[in-house]
């Protein structure tokens, strides 16, 4: 038996890994909300939203029951209608685009820029017309998108502006954090992600009070007082067993993240010119959610790491255009030749702060051979 095969394999992802982290503060919280009777939207959610939204830099934030819903409820309290055009990205979890159509609006597609992999703003002004509401920028990967061009053009014309932080959690433009900078911003806690529940669970942050005053509203079926509807709203709340691992995790973000770059900076310097690693910079901090490089060879790397116990996934195996839901059907889907491009290239490592050191060095090494046999 060749020693690959009885190394263990590196997964890209372990969430319970996080979870034996801090496996005595979270057991002592989920027994505390047990104990307290009391599970859905109480003292854990209170206290979660308060430190979130001044993580974030955010005057208010709001769980809710999952990142898609964030943004729906975000689009929605930005004044978002049925039939109204939301553009946003075809490089993104489908929920992007699940989201806008969850509400009756109408997706319509931007290409994005090969260096943050996020909307490129000078697509905008072409589709900008009379029915744009909302845009909906994804800092994808946890790499900042050119958040501040998209802002300045969305508000000289008086358009909406929801960032989709879900894979973004404390990624920053100086000192200003992701989520700060639109009118809304939506997160997701999905297990995976770098502020993870331990199931499903969203935010909503902003720092603008009447948006503010409809997310209220609309996560909770529209109650300005119990059991009367002032409008008419969902459901989709953040529970209390979420909110209070969310508690015990949010303290341990920033360091996590950094523990992440240190493993994507160690990547980057394994390899060769030909293949591309993610832009680390001072300035544009990446949350490094998921590491994912370039490669036109990219196939032939995966089965390489396969074969060494290493896992790597597709992010994502197909760009939303191209998917059976939506191939055909979505307006600007037919002009977007960078998203195109980049989908054939792209591979995303493990990446997660629990990586051993001995895990990463596999990784690296497995990294070097590659490229010194691909040169
Ligand atoms: C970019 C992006 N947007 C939105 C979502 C939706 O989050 P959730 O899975 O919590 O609904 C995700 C999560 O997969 C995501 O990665």
């Amino acid at each position: 038996m060749s020693s690959a095969n009885v190394e263990k394999q590196i997964a890209v992802a372990d969430p319970k890994a996080q979870y034996l982290s801090y496996r005595e503060e979270i057991d002592s919280a989920i027994a505390r909300v047990l104990n307290s009777g009391w599970y859905i939207l109480g003292k854990e959610v209170e206290e979660f939203e308060r430190r979130f939204a001044g993580f974030v830099g955010a005057e208010s934030c709001f769980g809710v029951a999952n990142g898609t819903d964030a943004i729906a409820l975000a689009l929605r309290a930005c004044g978002v209608f049925p039939g109204d055009e939301v553009i946003t990205v075809s490089h993104s979890a489908v929920a992007t685009v699940a989201a806008i159509e969850q509400i009756g609006a109408i997706p319509v597609f931007a290409d994005i820029e090969e260096e943050t992999m996020g909307l490129d703003p000078r697509t905008l002004p072409a589709l900008f017309n009379c029915r744009t509401k909302a845009v909906v920028a994804v800092h994808i990967y946890g790499q900042p998108a050119r958040i501040e061009e998209i802002a300045t053009l969305c508000e000289e014309s008086q358009i909406k502006l929801v960032e989709d932080c879900a894979q973004a959690h404390g990624a920053r433009i100086g000192s200003a954090m992701v989520g700060s900078f639109g009118d809304a911003a939506a997160f997701s806690f999905y297990p995976t992600k770098n502020l993870g529940a331990i199931g499903d669970g969203g935010a909503v942050v902003t720092s603008n009070s009447e948006i503010a005053e409809q997310l209220r509203l609309l996560r909770q079926y529209g109650w300005r007082e119990r059991y009367i509807s002032s409008v008419a709203g969902i459901n989709s709340r953040l529970d209390e067993l979420q909110a209070a691992v969310l508690n015990v995790k949010l303290p341990h973000l920033e360091a996590d993240n950094e523990r992440r770059r240190a493993v994507a900076e160690r990547y980057n310097r394994c390899l060769a010119p030909a293949v591309k690693g993610p832009k680390l910079s001072p300035e544009h901090r990446h949350a490094m959610h998921l590491y994912v490089l370039r490669t036109p060879r990219r196939d032939e790397l995966k089965r390489f790491l396969q074969e060494r116990g290493i896992q790597s996934a597709l992010h994502y195996p197909s760009p939303i255009h191209k998917q059976p839901a939506y191939e055909g059907r979505i307006k600007g889907g037919d002009n977007l030749p960078v998203t195109e491009k980049i989908y054939s290239e792209i591979l995303s490592l493990p990446m997660y702060p629990e990586l051993t050191a001995g895990d990463v060095q596999r990784v690296c090494d497995a990294l070097i051979s590659w490229c010194s046999l691909n040169d």
